[in-house]
């Protein structure tokens, strides 16, 4: 039998993605989602765009019972990339016990499953939100973990200290936490990409759908920031280096390259962007017109954060490939897409 390689929230933004690397290097991929944040009609996506259609089970991962039932049905399991979980900030302030069992209980089950296994490689997606604003810029990764702003930050935070107390208890199972910058970008294809559900509380999705008509201006939070055109800077990353960066972190347990059986890289380009920065390379790359309008400052929102990649381009051998006139590019095509396949469907 040969082994396979479990996705959870396989078909969100940035599972879909790496679904599709890990098929194109020869992985069997098993994808468990319950579809709260996602539509099933990804799955025809990642077909199109790799001839294989991975296997899908509708779960949620909340369900002890059904996550127990699949690991014994798919017993040959190897790996366990782990994406599933809620992401918006403002939503998790408003419902935090939905966070913290969507987040954490989730992690949990996975994880006794895990225990039980001769081997079990395991990827976390966790994110910068666990450095606040750093007080050193670009951020290692030994940057120190500050208290968090949201439920959803502290579910990071708290899932990372669950697989540090698993790891040190059990040399057989081997984790990486991969703290992610700014996901942005879709599939060259436009086969897959973000979506957003209700009005997007991330820049890109936000811009594209105004440049498409859909909103009618973006507002710029701030420009009285102390950053050299005073709007706040951040590191977007390609979805696609993103998507490959789990690959490698995989191959890194399965060849046993590991330092440590809980290791935590971050995920960035190094380079950080200023909103502005943004809106200039969205109107670049892509010859539209965006309408914007500066407005007061966002509670919450840090200045500044960009990652300091050097442990992860020596460690994983991995490095950012695509530059952000691409991601946008990318990013508007698959918006285009989205407002074509909704015209289909009226
Ligand atoms: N997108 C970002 O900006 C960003 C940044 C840092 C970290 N992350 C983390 O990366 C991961 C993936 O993010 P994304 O942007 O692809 O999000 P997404 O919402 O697009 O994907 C998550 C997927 O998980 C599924 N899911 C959620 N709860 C589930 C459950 N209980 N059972 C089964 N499936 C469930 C959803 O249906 C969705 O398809 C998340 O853990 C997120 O916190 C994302």
């Amino acid at each position: 039998m040969s082994s396979k390689i479990l996705v959870t929230g396989g078909l969100g933004f940035i599972g879909s993605h790496t679904v599709v690397a890990l098929q194109e290097k020869g992985y069997e991929v098993v994808i468990i989602d319950n579809l709260s944040n996602s539509s099933i009609d990804v799955l025809a996506g990642i077909t199109k765009i790799t001839q294989q259609t991975p296997a899908f089970e509708n779960i949620d991962l909340r369900d002890k019972t059904k996550v127990k039932e699949f690991f014994e049905k798919y017993p040959n399991i190897e790996g366990v990339i782990h994406f599933a979980a809620s992401k918006a900030v403002g939503e998790s302030v408003e419902n935090p016990l939905l966070y913290y069992e969507n987040n954490l209980a989730s992690l949990i089950y996975l994880l006794q499953e895990l225990q039980a296994k001769d081997n079990a490689y395991f990827i976390f997606s966790s994110s910068c939100t666990v450095y606040g604003q750093a007080d050193d810029l670009p951020i290692t990764e030994n940057a120190p973990v500050k208290k968090a702003e949201s439920p959803y930050g502290n579910t990071k935070q708290i899932g990372e200290e669950i697989l540090t107390d698993t790891a040190k208890i059990n040399k057989n199972f081997k984790a990486i936490s991969l703290r992610y910058f700014n996901p942005i970008g879709a599939h060259p294809t436009a086969e897959i990409g973000e979506l957003p559900i209700g009005t997007p509380q991330n820049l890109i999705p936000f811009i594209t759908q105004t440049a498409i008509g859909k909103r009618k201006e973006l507002s710029v939070f701030g420009d009285d920031y102390p950053t050299p055109d005073g709007t706040c800077i951040r590191d977007y990353i390609h979805v696609m280096d993103l998507a490959k960066a789990h690959v490698v972190a995989l191959e890194r347990l399965q060849q046993k390259k590991e330092k440590s059986n809980f290791e935590v890289f971050n995920l960035g380009t190094g380079k950080g962007s200023s909103v502005l920065e943004v809106i200039n390379s969205f109107e670049r790359s892509t010859g539209e017109k965006l309408p914007y309008k500066i407005v007061g400052r966002r509670e919450g929102d840090i200045v500044a954060a960009y990652a300091d990649t050097q442990k992860a381009n020596e460690e994983l051998g991995w490095k950012t490939e695509k530059h952000l006139d691409e991601a946008l590019k990318s990013a508007w095509d698959w918006q285009k897409e989205v407002v074509k396949r909704e015209e289909k469907d009226n």
